[in-house]
Parts: C-alpha cells; structure tokens; sequence
C-alpha cells in the first residue's frame, strides 16, 4: 500500500491543468451502452474509478481503444452480459449506473446493490422507484437487483430528493423507452449536462437538463459519437482551496469558471482574491484568512464534494465557522484525523463548528473516503512538520496524478512504499 508523505509550510505557486470530470466521465462512459459502434471520448481522466467501470462495461462485453491523451474509445456493440457482480460494484456506488442503460438496451439487468460506504448508507430506492413507474419488474435477490422490462414506457418521475446518478440512470433509461419521460426535482449539476449533450448527440432528445425538470422523448435507436469530458469543477475547487491555505498564488488552466460560483464567493468572502476568466481562475491566498459559514446543497448551492476541504481551509482561519453537511448524513470522517494534527472541531449532528487555530502539526493520519482524503493533504501542505497519508487509494479514485500536481507548485509531497 502507498502512502503519502507531506512537509508542510510551502506557498503554492505556479500553473496547473485541470482534468477532466470524474462525475462526467463515469455517466458518459456508460452511456456507450446505448449504441453499437465506437463511441470516441475526449479528455477522459485517468482514475481508479474510471479503471473500475471500464472493467464493469468490459465484463458486460464492451471492447476498447486507449489512444494517448486521455482519449478513450468504446464500443458496445456485442453486450454478452446483464449482470454486474458484486466484486464490481462495491468498489464504487456509481456502478449503479448500468441498471437504467442495460434494461434499456437489454430488457433486462442482474445488478448487486452497490451497499453504503464511508460517507452514508447511499440508498438507491429513487432509481428503483422510477424505473418501476416506467415499467420495469425488480425485484431484490441475494443482494442483487433483477429488473425486467419488455419495454420502458415514458412516465412522470418525481424526485422527492435530487438525486445525481439517479438523474442520469433515469435520463439513459427513457431515450430508448416509448414515448415521453419527465424527470422533475431533477438533479442540475454540471455533469447532467454534459450527459445530456451526449446522449442528444447520440440521437436522443432530450431538453431541460440544467434546470429541475427535464423532459426526453424515446427513440428506436441511439448512435455512437465523439464527445468532450467537461473540466472536473470538484478538483479545480481543491486546487483553489490548497491556494488559499499556503497563502499561494495559483493559476488553475483548463476550468469552467462558472460551474464553480458557490466555492468562489465564499473564497473572496474568507479573503481571497479570485480572478475569474473564461477557461481559467488564478487563486491568491492571503496571510489572513477569514472565518466563513458553508452549508452544503444540491448544485448550484455549496458541492458536499468539496465540504471536507472547505473543513480543512477553516481549520486554520481567524474565527468560528458553521459547516453544515445537508446532502449526506455522515460526511465527518476527515474531522478526527484534522483533529489529530490539531484542528478545533465540534461536530454536532450534520453541523460541525471549527475554530480556527494559529498553525495545524503534521501528524499520521488516513484516509478514509475520497474527499476525506483531498482534505487531509490539504492540512499537511498547511501543517508543520510532516504528515503521512495512509489508504491513499481512496484519493487515486478522483484525483489524477495529485502529488504530481501538487510538487509542481511547489508543495514538498512524494508517495512511497508503506
Ligand atoms: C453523486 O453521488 C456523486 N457521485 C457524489 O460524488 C456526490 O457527492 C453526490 O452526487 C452529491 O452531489 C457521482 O456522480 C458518481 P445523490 P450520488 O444520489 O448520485 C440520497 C465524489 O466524491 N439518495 O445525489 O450517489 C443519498 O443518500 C462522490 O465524487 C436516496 O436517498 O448522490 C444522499 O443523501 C461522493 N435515494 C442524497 O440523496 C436514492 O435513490 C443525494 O445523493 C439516491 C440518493
């Protein structure tokens, strides 16, 4: 197992790229599943959990091409299987994304319930709910889900939580099911969108996405295309907070400016001095940094994927800051470990209150979910003295080539052996 070694107290300077989304990839990449023939993807990040639907959509009989530069190509013309096996799926919930695409295209799906993880329980009642209003038989045995359906009609699906993936699962599902689906509450983040214009592409036709309801006619029949993976607004924001925690300057290239509205104001408003232009933010810290309060919400509100960073960042403020966590029920993993290097952190039920301290000590900490571990590299890069990362394949999930990155600014950070 790796780990991740800091010596904190750099000031970050200098350029970085910005990758392409993980949330964006993972819904384009299967929705391959729809069309037979080769689908070219542009700007795919090269991620654990990229590897791991590759081998899900592999094990269901895709074929695929690796061109250089994050180009990936798809082809999912031969689909010998219906069923994703466990061993899969709990490696990461969003395998939960076939279900929609394969009833679709198959009639038919055997997916294990992905389980909870670190951050909550993570049902997926809502896509089963919404698929049974289109149609589909499902039912749960041994832990899997077995979904039927001749054919999917159109139906009224109300989110009564806006869901992410079930907003994606739902809108893959009705552009081949019979007549019109409208998905209401829908989820608005920048990942749907892009999902969208992928899918319309192929042929479907769909209109709304963005806003929260979305309406998709169904087609007969979806065509494969090239398409482009929009910047990944979650890493970007980490890079801005990693500014404003060494009191750095960083120019992040390759970003949308405007996905990332919720996290830069309260950027400006803890001291930092944001420039935004049209596919780059320079990020410059500040010796002061001020307390703010976050609330975590559905998109375009404060991201909960970038709650524990923000966490980090306040650790080390002047003042008290209020962050409460509304999306997941049990986001707090990274506060014991901030504790460890000596962060000031009551947690109270979905609130946690941090007071700020003078300095954070590097200490050993771990990882122990993806943006948990984002926010402990945070702190060590902050911290005095070293800090060790250990499970740092939970940060491999999301971050491409991060201490890479990161020593390019100038942060001391290299990975060796445990
Ligand atoms: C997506 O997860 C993201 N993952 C998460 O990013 C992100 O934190 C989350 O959306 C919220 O923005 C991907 O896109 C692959 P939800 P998702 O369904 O879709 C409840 C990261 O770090 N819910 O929007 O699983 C759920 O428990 C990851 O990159 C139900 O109750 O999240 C949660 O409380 C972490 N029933 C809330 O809704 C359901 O059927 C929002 O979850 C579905 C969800």
């Amino acid at each position: 197992m790796d780990k991740i070694v800091i010596w904190g107290g750099e000031r970050l300077e200098g350029e970085v790229q910005i990758s392409g989304a993980k949330n964006a990839a993972l819904p384009i990449l299967v929705s391959s599943l729809l069309t037979q023939g080769w689908n070219t993807f542009r700007n795919v990040p090269d991620l654990r959990d990229i590897k791991t639907i590759k081998s899900l959509l592999g094990h269901l009989g895709a074929s695929f091409r690796e061109q250089d530069g994050n180009v990936l190509q798809v082809n999912a013309e031969r689909i010998a299987s219906c069923d994703a096996p466990y061993e899969l799926v709990k490696t990461m919930r969003a395998s939960i994304l076939v279900l929609g695409p394969l009833v679709a295209r198959l009639g038919a799906a055997r997916v294990s319930l992905p389980g909870g993880c670190a951050i909550g329980a993570r049902p997926v009642n809502l896509h089963i709910n919404a698929l049974e209003q289109m149609g589909a038989d499902i039912t749960l045995a041994d832990g899997y889900l077995e979904a039927r359906a001749k054919r999917l009609k159109g139906a009224r699906v109300y989110f009564d939580i806006s869901t992410v993936t079930g907003t994606e699962n739902i809108m893959m599902a009705a552009c081949l099911a019979q007549g019109e689906t409208v998905l209401e509450n829908a989820a608005r983040e920048p990942e749907i969108v892009n999902l969208a214009q992928v899918l319309a592409a192929m042929g479907a036709k769909i209109s709304g996405a963005g806003t929260d309801v979305i309406k998709i006619e169904g087609v007969e029949k979806l065509s494969p295309v090239e398409a482009e993976i929009i910047p990944d607004r979650i890493e970007a924001g980490t890079f801005i907070i990693a500014a404003g925690i060494t009191g750095g300057d960083i120019t992040l290239k390759g970003c949308v400016p405007g996905h990332l509205e919720a996290l830069t104001k309260k950027m400006r408003d803890s001291g930092m001095e944001i420039i935004a232009s049209e596919d780059s933010i320079r990020a410059v810290g500040k010796d002061k940094i001020h307390s703010v309060d976050i609330k975590t919400l559905p998109y375009p509100g404060f991201p909960t994927d970038l709650q524990a960073q923000m966490m980090a960042y306040m650790a080390v403020a002047d003042g008290s800051s209020l962050i409460s966590e509304t999306v997941f029920e049990n986001r707090f993993m990274h506060v014991s470990e901030l504790q460890r290097m000596g962060a000031d952190i009551k947690v109270q039920g979905g609130n946690a209150v941090v007071r700020g301290v003078r300095r954070l000590r590097g200490a050993p900490v771990m990882a122990t979910d993806l943006r948990a571990s984002a926010s402990l590299i945070l702190a060590g890069l902050a911290a005095e003295g070293r800090t060790d990362l250990s499970r740092v394949y939970h940060i491999d999930r999301g971050y491409e080539k991060i201490e890479k990155k990161l020593s390019a600014l100038g942060a001391r950070i290299s990975r060796v052996k445990e």
